[in-house]
This record gives C-alpha cells, structure tokens and sequence, in this order.
C-alpha cells in the first residue's frame, strides 16, 4: 500500500508573538516544519501534503521541499484541515497525519504506528499533567472515543492516556469518517479526533503506538516551549556525539545546530556553536567559545578560544587562535599556526606556514613555510576588483608590510618591516621601502599648563 503524508501547518500561532509564522520558527538551524518534513521523507511517502494558511506564502516561499500544498482558507478544526488535503489522494493510500510545530517524533515511532494497517491508527502518551490534551476514552482496553479537554467531564479529565494528534488510516476511511464529522462542540471546530468515535461505531478496527520518549510528541505553542525542545534536540544530539567518542565538557553549554560528523578523541570545550556541515576527524580540539560552520578540521589540528570558522579546510596538525576568523574560502595546508586577530579569506596556505599575529590575508596563495609578520596586509581591493597576492616557499613578511596586490614574490624573499611593496619580486631577494630616519635633538617634550586658580 503506498503512503501519503498530510502535514498540518495552518495554524497562526499567536502565543509565539511573533512576525514569523510558528511553523518557520527556528530548531537549531532549520524551521519547525523542515524538521518534520525531513522525518515524512524518511518514511518514503509517494507524497507530502502540507495544509497552509497563515503566512502560507512565507512558508511556500521558505520551503525548497519537494511537497503539494494545500490552502486551508479558514481555520475551521484540525478534521477540517486533513478534509483539505484527502481529495488530491487515491482511497487506497494509507495516511499518516503529522503537525508542523511537533518536531521531534523518531521515525522508529512513526513506523510502529504504521506497521499495523486495518483501521484507524493513534499515536498516544501518558502524560503526568494531561491539561489541555484530547483524552483517550477506552472501554474494556479498547478505544472508543478522543474526548478533548474543553469538551471532557471530570472523570474523562483524570484520564491520563493522551492524543498526539498523530494518526494514520486508509484515506477512503478517513474521507468518510470526516463526512459524517460535525461541529457541535465547545470550540465549534470540525475535530480530527471525532473520527475515533465514528470508527468505533462503524466496527472499524483502532490501533494504538506510543512513543518511546514523551519529547517525540511535543509541540510548539509558544517560545518557551520551543527553548524546551531546543534544549532537547540539543542534548540528543551531545549524546550521539558522546556515544561516538567524542569528549564534550558541559553537554548544556554546546549547540549542535548542524550536522557534525566526528572522529575519535575529538574535544569539544564549553560554548562551542557548531552549524552546518562540520567534519572534524581524529584529535581535533575545539576550545571555549568557538564558532565554526560549514567547515572540515583535520586531525590532531587545535582550534585555541573565541575562533570564527566559516566555509574554511584546515589541515592536520594546525594550530588556531586564540582569536582567529577564517573566512570562506580559507585553506590551510596542514602544520600551520595562526595567531591573534588574523582574518584570512579565500586563501590557500601552504604546508608549515605562519601567520601569527593581527594580519589580514586575502585572496592570496602561500607557499610552504612562509612566515607572515605581525601587521603583514594583502592591500587585494582596488576599489573596484580584488586582485591575488602570491607569495613563494620560505618568504618573510617584516611586520607592518603592505602587499599591494596583485603582486608576486617570489621564493626566499624577505619583505622588510614597514614596506609597501608594490612590484613583482624576484626570488631570493630583499625587499624594503624606507622613509628616512630623522632625529631632531632641540626638540621638548610637551608640558602641562599649569592650572589657574
Ligand atoms: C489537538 C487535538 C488534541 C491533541 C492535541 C495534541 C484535535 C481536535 N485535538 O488539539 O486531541 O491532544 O492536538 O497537541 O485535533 N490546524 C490546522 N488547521 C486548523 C486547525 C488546526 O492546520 O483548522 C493545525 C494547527 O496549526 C496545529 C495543529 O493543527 O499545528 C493542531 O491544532 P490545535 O488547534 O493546536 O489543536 P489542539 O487544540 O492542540
Ligand atoms: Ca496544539
């Protein structure tokens, strides 16, 4: 049977408080929904609906998923919004309803529920408080009814057995239980959850699954919530890095944002923010308070405190910071120090290369062991383009040289200290500007007015 997917994203969420639909609200560095659209794909539907209707052009517009649309118009009731979605999708598909603001829910959850076919399918979880949930009404262990909080009697309000919301049947089922499905209740809704009811009397088969962990099932109605699962997110994440090998001193002060791939004995210290696509092979140490995206640290390289990392290679056995920001584009060979308050930026450094203190490298290309002196700047913009600086193997910058580009030094040279060089040089050479020295000796030091009064 194939599957088809409806996701439920319609709602406004006020209590965000927000100019953002809730849905696009942020989980470590993808939107709500993203997160469950990923986990439906997973499942390997033959489609993926999405039911909009607040901000529906700013989720459209923000989603690059392959996934069919749906308006919801008004919203008229969680029955109502799955009715929006049916007509595209043949009888015989099984559905799975899913929720765009309910994150987190593990695909082995999600294939328990589906693994029984006949009839209507429901996620549940015992809850301690189950305030404001739809109770699962059963008699003699079987389901006969969702009675949600508004509409519930005290009795059905100390059940403790909850809906998530999560459902799945055949859409043929589905299109003619929600048919017979009305709205005469306390929030004059067309309640999803009435299907239950209206299954059991027509003799239908209801299965339940619960979740493995109560986080799976979660939503998000308001930002304290969402710190709550983005504290959970990140903590499971810690976890496989743990279980994978990898050192982390405080698993609540690290964010995982992206995805990091980890080798053995790799250190993370506190503070560290990892976002997009991070590899970080055997050895390599992140120290307190760095920033690294999109980048691959090789092994055994040590990135020191306060580094910003985008887009960057670094090669094995590096040294960083403290201090640093590799830029996009940043290549270090391997063996390579990088000091204080050095920016590089679209740039290859060779094997052994040092730039140590307050430099800016630009659009340049370094040999093997060359040595960059403190306050060496590649001058790479005209104004209007940017222009490439080459320097050779067992080049030395003075401190404070400029290097106009673009500009080619050739190996061994030695730039001297303050230089603005400006040509070509050849290898093996010395090459300096200098401004006469001038001393003066009848010169006076300043001194202080004496005050009046
Ligand atoms: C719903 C369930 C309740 C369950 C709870 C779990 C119903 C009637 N109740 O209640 O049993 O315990 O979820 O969180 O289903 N939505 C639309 N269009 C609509 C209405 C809702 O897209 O017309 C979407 C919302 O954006 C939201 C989701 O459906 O993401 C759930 O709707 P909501 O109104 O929050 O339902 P609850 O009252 O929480
Ligand atoms: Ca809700």
């Amino acid at each position: 049977m194939s599957l088809s997917i409806v996701i439920l994203a319609a709602g406004k969420g006020t209590r965000m408080n927000s100019a953002l639909p809730k849905v696009l609200q942020p989980l470590g560095e993808q939107a709500l929904l993203h997160h469950v659209i990923d986990t439906a794909k997973q499942l390997d539907p033959t489609r993926i609906c999405v039911v909009i209707g607040h901000g529906a052009e700013a989720v459209q517009s923000r989603t690059s998923a392959d996934v069919e649309w749906v308006m919801q118009q008004e919203q008229r009731g969680t029955g109502h919004a799955v009715q929006q979605a049916l007509p595209a999708i043949p009888d015989d598909d099984r559905v799975l309803i899913l929720y765009g603001d309910v994150p987190l829910t593990r695909l082995e959850t999600l294939a328990e529920l589906l693994s029984e076919d006949q009839g209507v399918g429901l996620l549940t979880v015992e809850l301690d408080n189950p305030t404001g949930y739809g109770r699962i009404v059963r008699e003699s262990g079987e389901v006969v009814a969702i009675v949600e909080e508004k509409d519930a009697n005290d009795a059905q309000k100390a059940i403790t057995e909850t809906n998530t919301g999560i459902m799945s049947g055949r859409c043929g089922d589905l299109k003619q239980l929600l048919d017979n499905v009305g709205c005469n209740n306390a929030q004059g809704e067309y309640y999803l959850t009435d299907i239950v009811g209206l299954a059991r009397s027509a003799g239908m088969p209801i299965h339940t699954a619960q979740p493995g962990a109560e986080w799976e099932v979660l939503g998000v109605n308001n930002r304290d919530q969402l710190e709550s699962l983005e504290r959970l997110m990140q903590i499971n994440r810690v976890q496989a890095l743990l279980d994978a090998g990898v050192t982390v001193k405080d698993r609540n002060r690290l964010d995982i944002r992206g995805a990091v791939t980890a080798g053995r004995d790799v250190v993370l210290d506190v503070g560290v923010v990892l976002e997009g696509q991070i590899t970080l092979e055997d050895g390599v140490v992140i120290g307190p308070y760095c920033v690294v995206r999109n980048s691959h640290i090789k092994a055994g390289t040590v990135l020191q405190p306060h580094c910003v990392v985008e887009d960057a290679v670094v090669g094995e056995s590096c040294k960083v910071g403290p201090f640093s920001r590799l830029r996009p584009g940043a290549a270090l060979a391997g063996h390579n120090n990088v000091g204080n308050f050095v920016e590089i930026k679209n740039s290859s450094i060779g094997h052994g290369s040092k730039v140590n203190h307050l430099s800016y490298v630009g659009d340049a290309e370094l040999g093997e062991r060359v040595n960059v002196g403190a306050g060496t700047i590649t001058a790479n913009y005209d104004g209007a383009n940017k222009h490439r600086t080459v320097l050779g193997d067992d080049v030395s910058t003075g401190s404070n040289s400029v290097l106009v580009a673009p500009i080619t030094v050739g190996a061994g040279t030695t730039v001297g200290a303050g230089s603005t060089v400006s040509k070509d040089i050849e290898a093996g050479a010395l090459a300096y500007t200098r401004a006469p020295l001038k001393t003066r000796s009848d010169w006076e030091s300043p001194k202080k007015k004496a005050k009046k009064g």
